[in-house]
């Protein structure tokens, strides 16, 4: 990590606006009497956001006057955390990974990108539309490389799709946020590999297929579709596991002995149990029986 320091140019004095100090207040109202202090983090990225993106020295010092804190605890905090820019960022600032798993993925190809469109990492465009810095892990290696923009990711990336996502920002034509290969969220590229049956993928014949997560109502189908595949044939699945829903419903759950779960989390009976405790309670009962005859006999007998 470089030396962070705060930049040469800095504007004469900084003021928040009339919002932003409403949100400030919002913010430090959530602590108790005597620890305002702790709202110095929200204070500052309130500060960073009204300025376009970085943090001048007369806006960290307005932070310290509003908390009464001394000037250099609160630049202490804003040069610690990488979050917060020191010097003037573009209008889409770029953070670009450069961890292992995004190198092992190809991050390397996307920052000769940004060397060539943007230039050196601190540097904004002449436009004031692009600079970048390379940070550490953000979190979506699963999607490597991974760049984020602002505040959204852009993932799965390619030299070509990258490229194309700049051209479209600095054109200001609309841009597609995540993945930029149509992978949803972080599921595999091949499809999905586990709990295929509840996203309608056939896995019992042919090709896997993804056919895309179930959409409202299309969960009982999967979960007959389940049923179904467990149930011995002629059995009408779906029709038994309503029943045990409404067996159970408003049972207390220490009522409820058979703990079998199907892959839906459906509580279904395990008959081997339910008729071991079936033996178990007329066993108990026999036995009350027998003591009971068995008292009665001696009464008689006395
Ligand atoms: S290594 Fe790049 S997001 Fe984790």
């Amino acid at each position: 990590m470089s030396v962070r320091r705060l930049a040469e140019q800095q504007p004469e004095s900084f003021a928040f606006t009339p919002e932003n100090e409403a949100l400030c207040a919002k913010e430090i109202a959530k602590y108790p009497a005597g620890r305002q202090a702790s709202a110095v983090l929200p204070l500052l990225w309130i500060a960073q956001r009204q300025n376009g993106g970085w943090l001048p020295k007369p806006a960290i010092e307005k932070v310290a006057e509003i908390l009464g804190l001394p000037r250099i605890r609160v630049l202490e905090v804003a040069t610690f955390y990488t979050m917060f820019n020191l010097a003037p960022v573009g209008k889409y600032f770029i953070q670009f990974c450069g961890t292992t798993p995004c190198v092992l993925r190809g991050a390397e190809a996307i920052k000769a990108v940004l060397q060539r469109r943007i230039g050196a990492a601190g540097q904004v465009t002449a436009d004031g539309l692009f600079s970048w810095t390379e940070v550490e892990c953000l979190g979506a290696c699963c999607n490597a490389p991974m760049v984020q923009i602002n505040e959204d990711y852009y993932e799965d990336l390619t030299p070509e799709n990258f490229e194309a996502l700049i051209d479209n920002l600095a054109a200001g034509r609309p841009v597609k946020k995540g993945s930029q290969i149509g992978r949803r969220t972080s599921e595999p590229l091949g499809g999905l590999t586990s709990l295929r049956g509840l996203y309608g993928v056939d896995g019992l014949s042919g090709p896997q297929t993804y056919h895309g997560p179930p959409s409202e109502g299309d969960e009982s189908a999967a979960e007959s579709s389940f049923a179904a595949q467990d149930e011995p044939p002629g059995e009408p699945a779906t029709e038994r596991l309503n029943q045990e829903r409404r067996h159970r419903k408003g049972q207390p759950l220490d009522s409820i002995v058979d703990t079998g779960t199907r892959r839906t989390g459906v509580a279904v009976s395990q008959p081997g149990v339910k008729a071991s405790r079936k033996a178990a309670k007329s066993e108990s009962s026999s036995l009350q029986n027998g003591e009971a005859s068995n008292s009665s006999e001696q009464e008689s007998e006395d």
